[in-house]
């Protein structure tokens, strides 16, 4: 038998009460906002990462969708990515407080979050992503952010997560997330998303160094506004096993 003092317990972003007001806001809420949560040092050493993989030509543009459906769409998005596989010590720490924060939803939700993939995105000056949601997979659900967790065919990404890596950021330099607390639904209980021209978005946030966004991918849906200055970020997502009943997960 393994002795308990070896299984490693992966290092948390936050103590225990932070954490669990964060997964008590994403509940009640669909989402979460945290300024200047992460630890300046651990901001400061991805930030060097993305700006290395930029530098070595490691971060290219970004498609839309998933597996055949893959499209480069400059049209909706305008923003480079390059995947994080653990490469450098900031991408482990990182990767580590993923691991400890899943662990946590885990425990809170019964959620069952099975993985997590993250990539830096580098938006350019003038970079944006229209309105979209992370994950979509069929009529929306009732009864609030809990019930995305009954089971369901084909969902994947079920809880995003974004975090900012940009110094010094003035919000007259634009760049903001934009989100939306509820999605109307078309005749046909799909997504809306044009009809929230109408409404103001539920939250802004800059994307100053540190901030941290949680937000439940199938119901919230976000915008990035264009930027007058060079707008770096982590996105990443934890996801539930989509190749249960037989469908392989699509590539992505
Ligand atoms: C995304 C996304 C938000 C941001 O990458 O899917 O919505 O503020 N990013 O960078
Ligand atoms: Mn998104």
């Amino acid at each position: 038998m393994t002795p308990l003092s070896t299984i490693a317990v992966p290092r948390a972003f936050f103590g225990e009460n932070f954490t669990a007001s964060l997964i008590d806001d994403l509940m009640r809420q669909g989402w979460a906002y945290a300024p200047q949560a992460l630890d300046p040092d651990l901001i400061t050493a991805l930030r060097a990462d993305a700006l290395h993989l930029i530098a070595e030509g490691e971060v290219k543009a970004a498609a839309i969708g998933r597996g055949d459906l893959e499209q480069r769409a400059p049209q909706i998005r305008k923003t480079s990515i390059a995947w994080m596989d653990g490469a450098s010590q900031a991408q482990r720490d990182f990767l580590e407080g993923c691991e400890a924060m899943r662990l946590s939803i885990n425990r809170a939700l019964f959620a069952g979050l099975f993985e997590f993939e993250a990539h830096y995105a580098h938006y350019p000056l003038g970079g944006f992503y229209k309105r979209h949601l992370d994950a979509f997979s069929g009529p929306a659900q009732t009864g609030g952010p809990s019930a995305m967790f009954g089971p369901r065919a084909g969902r994947s990404r079920i809880v995003s997560c974004v975090v900012y890596l940009n110094d010094n950021w003035r919000d007259e330099e634009g760049g903001q997330l934009a989100l939306w607390q509820e999605c109307p639904l078309t005749i046909d209980n799909t997504p809306d998303l044009d009809a929230l021209n109408d409404y103001p978005p539920s939250q802004l946030i800059s994307p100053k160094a540190g901030g941290l966004v949680l937000m439940m991918s199938e119901q919230i849906p976000h915008e990035v506004y264009p930027s007058t200055r060079d707008r770096l970020a982590i996105a990443g997502w934890w996801r539930v096993n989509a190749s249960i009943g037989g469908r392989i997960d699509p590539g992505r």
